[in-house]
């Protein structure tokens, strides 16, 4: 097997999965996205969601709100939405501007339309492990691994990231009792100490801090696996924009065993997740 673990052949896969879905159960599957704004980073991601989710028989639609917008009529907005029935999912596109409460948005989101997980009942749900949505990019992360038959039973797995995003749901689906899980976790942030002492000990070693190329070669053991779930836009030394992960790919490869390219890795795989999260929402509402 190649060590470079590319995310476009695990995303294709779960396309096919979802769109076979859609047409053997005559499925309708609608997603909303809200857009606050005009950051052109999130307007490209956007219009690729909607691109996406056509070609594999989703309808995507996306509300379009000034960024003056206020906290009332949002919640308004998201109050039809949330009892609208033929809405299936609903996502939130971020960056919020600061006069929007993310976390009271988070709490009043349909948990059974929340596709990004972020509602508290989805993330206690997923703790207790019931059925419920899983946040994409730590899902993402599990895809990878069970794509590319990585075994995480009994592994030292090292998580760089405590966000509520990435690093804490990750860590606690690495120690479910199932195929994915079973690891020893250790979960790193800004006050750890040592912290080069720690990812030295890693079997797999994944980085979620928003650093750019922050790990180094001097960090890791030889043979280690690397899943690199940061996206960093940087500046060139020829004055362009580009993105890196969290780790020094090139520092960090030949050391390495198995290593996650930025971009073209995890990524990739978690706009896949989100999608099948809208079908998974079909299900939640036929219950
Ligand atoms: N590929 C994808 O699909 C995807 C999805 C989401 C996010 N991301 C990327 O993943 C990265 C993390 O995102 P996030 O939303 O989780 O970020 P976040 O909310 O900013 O959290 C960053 C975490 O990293 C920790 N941290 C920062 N500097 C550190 C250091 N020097 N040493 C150790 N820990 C450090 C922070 O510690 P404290 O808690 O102590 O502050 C925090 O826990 C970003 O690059 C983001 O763009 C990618």
């Amino acid at each position: 097997m190649d060590k470079i673990l590319k995310g476009l052949p695990v995303s294709r896969k779960i396309y096919a999965r979802i769109k076979e879905q859609i047409a053997r159960e005559k499925l309708n599957p609608k997603l909303v996205i809200i857009f606050v704004g005009n950051d052109p980073a999130a307007d490209y991601y956007v219009k690729m969601l909607e691109k996406k989710s056509k070609k594999i028989g989703i309808l995507a639609e996306t509300i379009k709100l000034g960024s003056a917008v206020t906290q009332t009529d949002f919640l308004q907005i998201l109050s039809k939405l949330n009892n609208d029935e033929a809405v299936n999912g609903i996502m939130i596109q971020k960056p919020l501007p600061a006069q929007i409460d993310e976390t009271m948005i988070n709490n009043f989101i349909n948990p059974q339309k929340d596709v990004d997980a972020f509602h508290p009942l989805n993330l206690g749900k997923m703790l207790l492990n019931e059925d419920a949505f899983i946040p994409c990019t730590p899902a993402a992360v599990l895809e990878m691994l069970k794509f590319y038959e990585i075994t995480t039973n009994g592994k030292n797995v090292v998580i760089l990231g405590r966000s509520n995003v990435v690093g804490k749901p990750l860590a606690n689906l690495l120690l479910r009792k199932d195929e994915t899980g079973n690891a020893t976790v250790t979960i790193c942030h800004s006050r750890t100490k040592n912290l080069k002492k720690i990812t030295q000990n890693a079997d797999i070693l994944i980085a979620a801090i928003g650093r750019p190329e922050f790990v180094s070669q001097e960090m890791i053991n030889e043979g280690v696996i690397i899943i690199d779930v940061g996206v960093n836009q940087i500046v060139t030394d020829k004055d362009t924009t580009a993105y890196v992960g969290d780790v020094n790919y090139d520092d960090c490869l030949n050391k390495s065993s198995f290593i996650t390219p930025v971009p073209g890795g995890v990524g990739t795989v978690t706009t896949a997740k989100l999608l099948q999260n809208v079908v998974k929402a079909v299900e939640f509402q036929k219950m």
